[in-house]
């Protein structure tokens, strides 16, 4: 393989991902059976109406909530034919989270928050500190970073949440409607966060939303409807 058939070869593989929920008698099938390529380097928007699978999809691929059916390989591997601490090294090592509600903890300045996720995963005192640093100037956040969440505004809550998965360097960053609960202006600042997350640091992002105010800023949109992904647009180079 040359470094261009490398580059371009996926990250994430999904084939055939099946996923139904049981309501009462009824069973309801939310994604009927999904193929997708994802890859490093690229903000993929995934795009649909409430309701028509899109966290359900995220959770499949991300290790959060095992599918039905289907494969998701990721370095070739298979990543549910693993046992659960293999799921859990999984998602610890490489994946990176952003909700829309930003958990982070009351008590600690915006800096202490980026540092002590990284000390919770075994990452060495310095380090941590240097990446925080670098990662809290990348969203901005330097000239606030003493500050607590009750001191900060709902978009620089979450820059902080961004930071502090950004500190952690994921190959894979997964963004569940990270904007909905922002003004357009500041979704508009998280989405070209998470684009530089895969231009800089060659993350694979993918960003499931209902938010159309976002959709100029994706190198890629997928859309997302009746348990089925169909492509948007083509590449933006
Ligand atoms: N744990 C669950 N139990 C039962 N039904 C669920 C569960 N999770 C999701 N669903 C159903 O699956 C469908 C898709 O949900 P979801 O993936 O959350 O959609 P979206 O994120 O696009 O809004 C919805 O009809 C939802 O009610
Ligand atoms: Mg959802």
């Amino acid at each position: 393989m040359n470094d261009t058939e490398k580059s371009i070869a996926p990250i994430l593989t999904v084939r055939g991902l099946k996923k139904s929920f049981h309501s009462g008698r009824k069973v309801i099938e939310v994604l009927h059976g999904v193929n997708l390529n994802l890859h490093a380097g690229e903000l993929t928007l995934l795009m649909g109406p409430s309701g028509s699978g899109k966290s359900t999809f995220l959770a499949a691929i991300s290790g959060l909530q095992r599918p039905d059916e289907g494969q998701i390989m990721y370095r070739s591997n298979d990543i549910w034919e693993n046992d659960t601490k293999g799921i859990d090294r999984y998602r610890l090592r490489n994946c990176g989270f952003i909700f829309q509600s930003v958990h982070l903890v009351n008590c600690l300045t915006a800096r202490q928050q980026v540092i002590f996720l990284q000390e919770q995963a075994g990452i060495e005192p310095d380090k941590a500190l240097k990446r925080a640093d670098q990662a809290i100037e990348e969203v901005g956040l330097t000239s606030r970073a003493h500050l607590m969440p009750s001191e900060l505004s709902g978009g620089e809550q979450q820059r902080v949440a961004i930071a502090r998965t950004l500190a952690m360097r994921p190959k894979l960053i997964f963004a569940d409607e990270p904007t909905s609960s922002l003004d357009s202006i500041t979704g508009r600042r998280i989405v070209e966060l998470l684009q530089i997350a895969a231009r800089r640091h060659g993350a694979m992002v993918l960003c499931v939303t209902h938010d159309e105010r976002i959709r100029d800023v994706a190198d890629r949109i997928i859309n997302i409807e009746d348990g089925n992904i169909f492509e948007a647009t083509k590449h933006v180079e």
